[in-house]
Parts: structure tokens; C-alpha cells; sequence
């Protein structure tokens, strides 16, 4: 296998953007961000011509990266492409946790070993690669945690200057992994759409281009990938059932839309998997507009939650968001942080694989699901890990106290003699 990205097939075939709302075309190889009408615009192909250039079996033979799906993705130019190995995570097994759950076909696909420790790793390296192929000389993003390391360390990569807005209770890794990328990183008091409101005024004043998810077209292409790879990994049969932590919810938007890409490609038939939203007690304006039956979630106010990911009070993309799990069969839940937590240390006593507060929110929506008899135990079953559990000390520390340093002078001073 390898891993020169100049391996890829001669790019893509990349026709257009369409505002997801109104169906407005935009041109190509310009910068947009959101159409006039408020909507997010979508990548689109001429996906008959890529049918008859590019066939399944050549994908194994690309990079062993998410860059083996260029002709799907956006850039145009090889020398555009800013990649440090994002995507081609694991998909593993987790016998132990089902046979505990009542799942006997359960998987995990572990994210949290991408560049920076989360998927965002995925969107982040296509948007940046934009960025150089369109000229964008300064970024600027609104961030829940993880994207901002994932921007600051892809612009680092790219030489382009990177403007980070964070909460300022964001887990303590996101802070030093920016700092340490040399980013310009704000910490705000309040919430990412407090962070966004920061983000778009710079826009005009200081000429920033803005990264927000949705806002910025390209992110969303490099998280489709994680679609196109989880079909590769299970030999072009999709599974039956995918959990996703439901943020902004551009990850199951993109997938959403990686599954049509690969039906118009040939690739696969018209079976889609039920897509589970998983959300937290603390911020769960997804499950609160699925429940009502509405197209577009209301604010959720005084959002809080250890999962720092899915503290997103009012997603963008809500109508996307809703309609693919709608049109899939599947549903939204939420959880508490407490259940999440103990779902997190259950998975990582049961498997050895040590996930983000975001992944962990579903292995305990799977335990609910398969409780109510929403789900039954025979079905295949896909857990996205959006994160590393490494990055969320703060929030597993609660449940590991430490003996505090005194207690441990008493103890012989072995580890710190005096
Ligand atoms: C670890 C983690 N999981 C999930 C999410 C939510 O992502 P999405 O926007 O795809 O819903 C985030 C967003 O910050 C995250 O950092
Ligand atoms: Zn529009």
C-alpha cells in the first residue's frame, strides 16, 4: 500500500455548489461561503463521469488516507492538498461490549486516532487545501474544541495564519494543542455561537475568511469520507444501524450525502442504515425538534455537558440533520453525562479503546435503544468514536480522584523521595 498522495487518479469532476435550501447553483473555484438565502451550499459532481474513470477496486490502490477519495473531494490540484494522514481510522470490533449490551454485530470506528485526535481532522484538511487552491490568506473559526486544534494545526501545516475563537471552558488539551500550532486563540465567555458571532463580524473588519461549519462549503466534504471509508471497510454493504454525537451534525449530513455519491457511483444499492442522532440531557435541540415532528430545531438555552462537541445550542444545518434520520428510519435520543461517562470507562474496561465524551454518549444511547426493542441484537451496528478520550481528562478525572500529595508522602515518598 501507499501512501503518496500523487497516486490519487487524475481529480475530480467537481461541477458546481447548490445552496441546500433553495437550490441556488454557485460557481466553482470561487469563495462562498452560505447563499444568500441563509442556506449551506453542497458539493456537487458530474458523478456519471467519475462512474466510467474511477471503479471501487482503484480506491485500495490510492493512499492510505481519506486522499484516496479525491475524486469525490473538492480540490483540484494535488499541490493544494495539506494532509497529514487524516481518515483510514480503525473499525473494530467490540465483542465484549455487545455481548454486555445485547449487540452481537457491534462495531466501533475509532476517529479519535486521526491527526489532532478527532474526525475533525477529515474536514479540516479539505477546507484548508481550499484555502491554498482558492488563495485564502487568513482563517478564522468559531470552535466547540477539537475543530479549532484541527484548524490550527492544518493551517500551521499550510503556512496560512489561523484566528481561533473557543469557549473558555473548552477541555485543556484543545487550548494547548492551538497555542502550541501557533494559532491566535480567544477564549470567550460563552458558547460556540457566541464564538460564531465573533467570527462573522471579523469577517468584514479584519478580512478573515470564516471556517464555520456549514458556512465554509469544503468541511463537510472531507467528514463525508468517513461514509465512503466505513463502506470500503465493510466490503461495499453498508451496516444496519450508525450512532452518531450530533454536534452541528455535519458528520451525518456528510455521510448522508457520501451514501447518494456512492449510489449514483454504482457502488452501492439503495439500502441506507438507520441514523441515530445521539445527543446530551444538557443540549439536545435535535431530539427536542425530532420528537415535535418540526424541520428546524429551536435554540437550546443554557447549554452545558462534559461532551464539549455537542454543546451546539442551535445546529445550521438542523433541516439536513433531521431529514436524514427521518428518511433512514433511525431517531435522535439523549443521555446524560453521567450515563455517558459510564458508558465511556465500560467501553474501555470491555475493549481497551478510550473514547471522547462524544463517542461514549453513544454506547449508552445503544444500551437504551436496544432496551426499548428499538433496536434488535442481530443487527450490524456502527459506533462512530468521533474523539480520543485522551483529549477529555477533565471530564473522566471526576470519576479517578487522585490521592492527593500528601497522602502520598505517607505512603514511603517512593516515587518523590524527600
Ligand atoms: C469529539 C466530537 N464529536 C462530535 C462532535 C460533533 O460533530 P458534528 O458537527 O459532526 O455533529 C464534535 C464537534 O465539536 C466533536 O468535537
Ligand atoms: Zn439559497
Amino acid at each position: 500500500m501507499t501512501t503518496a498522495i500523487q497516486d490519487t487518479p487524475a481529480l475530480n469532476s467537481l461541477t458546481h455548489l447548490e445552496c441546500s435550501l433553495c437550490n441556488k447553483k454557485f460557481e466553482a473555484g470561487k469563495i462562498h461561503n452560505l447563499c444568500d438565502c441563509g442556506g449551506p451550499l453542497l458539493v456537487r459532481y458530474d458523478l456519471e463521469r467519475t462512474r466510467r474513470t474511477w471503479n471501487r477496486d482503484q480506491v485500495k490502490r490510492g493512499p492510505n488516507s481519506m486522499w484516496r477519495y479525491a475524486p469525490v473531494l473538492p480540490v483540484t490540484r494535488q499541490t493544494s492538498i495539506i494532509s497529514l494522514g487524516e481518515g483510514m481510522t480503525p473499525l473494530l470490533p467490540a465483542r465484549r461490549l455487545g455481548k454486555r449490551a445485547g449487540a452481537d454485530d457491534l462495531w466501533i470506528k475509532d476517529e479519535g486516532l486521526n491527526p489532532t485526535g478527532s474526525f475533525k481532522a477529515r474536514g479540516l484538511s479539505c477546507a484548508v487545501s481550499m484555502a491554498v487552491e482558492l488563495g485564502i490568506r487568513k482563517l478564522a473559526i468559531p470552535s466547540a474544541g477539537n475543530a479549532a486544534s484541527a484548524m490550527a494545526a492544518y493551517a500551521a501545516a499550510a503556512g496560512i495564519p489561523a484566528h481561533i475563537f473557543m469557549p473558555s471552558d473548552v477541555p485543556q488539551a484543545n487550548f494547548i494543542e492551538c497555542k502550541a500550532y501557533g494559532a491566535q486563540v480567544t477564549l470567550v465567555d460563552g458558547l460556540i455561537s457566541d464564538c460564531a458571532k465573533i467570527v462573522a463580524a471579523g469577517q468584514k473588519t479584519e478580512g478573515w475568511f470564516d471556517v464555520t461549519t456549514l458556512k465554509e462549503p469544503y468541511r463537510i466534504e472531507g467528514k463525508k469520507t468517513m461514509g465512503y471509508e466505513l463502506a470500503e471497510q465493510m466490503d461495499w454493504q453498508l451496516p444496519d444501524v450508525i450512532f452518531y454525537p450530533t454536534g452541528g451534525g455535519v458528520g451525518i449530513i456528510g455521510m448522508w450525502k457520501a451514501f447518494h455519491e456512492m449510489e449514483a457511483l454504482g457502488w452501492i444499492g439503495k439500502k441506507r442504515p438507520k441514523m441515530i442522532a445521539v445527543q446530551v440531557e444538557g443540549c439536545q435541540p435535535i431530539v427536542r425538534a425530532f420528537e415535535k415532528g418540526e424541520q428546524r430545531s429551536q435554540f437550546w438555552d443554557d447549554a452545558h455537558t462534559v461532551a464539549s462537541g455537542l454543546r451546539v445550542p442551535k445546529p445550521l444545518g438542523d433541516f439536513l440533520i433531521l431529514d436524514a434520520v427521518r428518511s433512514s428510519g433511525g431517531t435522535a435520543i439523549a443521555v446524560s453525562d453521567a450515563e455517558l461517562i459510564d458508558a465511556g470507562i465500560q467501553l474501555a474496561t470491555d475493549e481497551g479503546i478510550f473514547v471522547a465524551p462524544e463517542g461514549a454518549a453513544c454506547v449508552s444511547a445503544l444500551q437504551k435503544l436496544l432496551e426499548r426493542g428499538f433496536l434488535r441484537r442481530h443487527e450490524k451496528i456502527v459506533i462512530y468514536n468521533t474523539g480520543a478520550g485522551l483529549k477529555y481528562l477533565e471530564a473522566y478525572s471526576s470519576r479517578f480522584p487522585r490521592t492527593a500529595a500528601g497522602e502520598q508522602d505517607k505512603l514511603g515518598g517512593l516515587i518523590t523521595p524527600r
